[in-house]
């Protein structure tokens, strides 16, 4: 079976509900809280497992007992951990989500997750991965590591998966080497300056292909999302969900997309699974733990087309 390796973060989430945000200077009670594993790699890794596909994370955590629990999670979904180093004196990657209705705000920080030595990624890759292999990341780890990490998949021929978050300046020796670039609105604007909608998506694309990126997908949230690879676009539409808690939906649809696609299933069925893996996602609190398993999606599909 072809292999997906992540290399990207992993963090544990500490989740507020609250009515509204504090002012300057105020102090306010949250509705609810509670602590669950998160960080868009160990994410993204988690929803690709959850749909039977061999995932290892490459990431690291601290040595402290969040760190213990964050790799103890990732194992009871099916990722492999092996390559997952603790970093001596290091606090573990955290990130604060704040929620408010129906949006979230994030604050993270970074521990470990910002302490990665590529000589240890190049090994992993150069003993483990094939040019059958996928490589994914995300921009939570330093960009310079994504960088070299991209140089050296590239010369194993492997594919080069990146999803653009959170977006910083990307320079031409990241951009022309992706073979699938991930960008929501946010991070599509930032790249393309254009505010993106179903009006004008024909223009963020042609900017994107120009910057490199073999193929591009553009999540819209509830307005769905759009996948283009050479002249061909497939416009995916969300199911209806009740909104819990929307962190991890990205990551969801990043993870699901890839494993159904290495588990051979066709691009629009691979885009309808990750569609609908995110909305599931969206209805439990929580990242790794409201990603759905393939079967729950299969049930899922099976309600909403008959
Ligand atoms: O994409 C959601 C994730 O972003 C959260 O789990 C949080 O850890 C941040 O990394």
């Amino acid at each position: 079976m072809n292999k997906l390796f992540v290399l990207g973060s992993i963090n544990m989430d500490f989740l507020f509900t609250i009515d509204k945000l504090p002012s300057k200077g105020e102090t306010i009670p949250g509705k609810a809280f509670s602590t669950l594993p998160g960080g868009k790699g160990a994410n993204q890794a988690v929803a690709a497992a959850k749909q039977g596909a061999m995932t290892y994370m490459i990431g690291n955590v601290g040595d402290d007992t969040i760190g213990e629990e964050l790799i103890e999670k990732l194992q009871s979904y099916h990722v492999k951990t092996d390559f997952i180093k603790q970093i001596k004196e290091t606090p573990s990657g955290v990130a604060c989500i704040l929620l408010e209705g129906n949006d979230n705000r994030i604050i993270t920080n970074a521990g470990a997750n910002h302490i990665h030595e590529i000589s240890d990624i190049e090994k992993i890759l150069n003993d483990n991965a094939t040019e059958k292999d996928i490589l994914l990341m995300q921009l939570e780890i330093p960009l310079d590591i994504v960088e070299k990490a991209i140089k050296i998949a590239k010369a194993k021929g492997m594919q080069i998966v990146l999803n653009a978050a959170p977006m910083k300046e990307l320079d031409e020796a990241i951009l022309k080497n992706i073979d699938l670039l991930i960008l929501n609105e946010s991070e599509t604007k930032a790249l393309t300056n254009i505010d993106v909608d179903d009006t004008n998506i024909d223009e963020a694309f042609k900017i994107i292909d120009t910057l490199g990126p073999k193929t591009c997908i553009i999540t819209l949230g509830e307005n769905g999302s759009y996948y283009k690879e050479e002249d061909k676009i497939i416009y995916t539409k969300v199911y209806m969900s009740d909104i819990v808690d929307t962190t991890g939906a990205g990551d969801a649809f990043i993870g699901i997309f890839l494993a159904s696609n290495m588990l051979n299933l066709n691009t629009e069925t691979a885009l309808k699974r990750a569609t609908a893996g995110a909305s599931m996602t969206i209805e439990t609190m929580g990242a790794q733990n409201a990603i759905p398993t393939k079967i729950m999606i299969d049930a899922f599909l099976d309600r909403e087309e008959n």
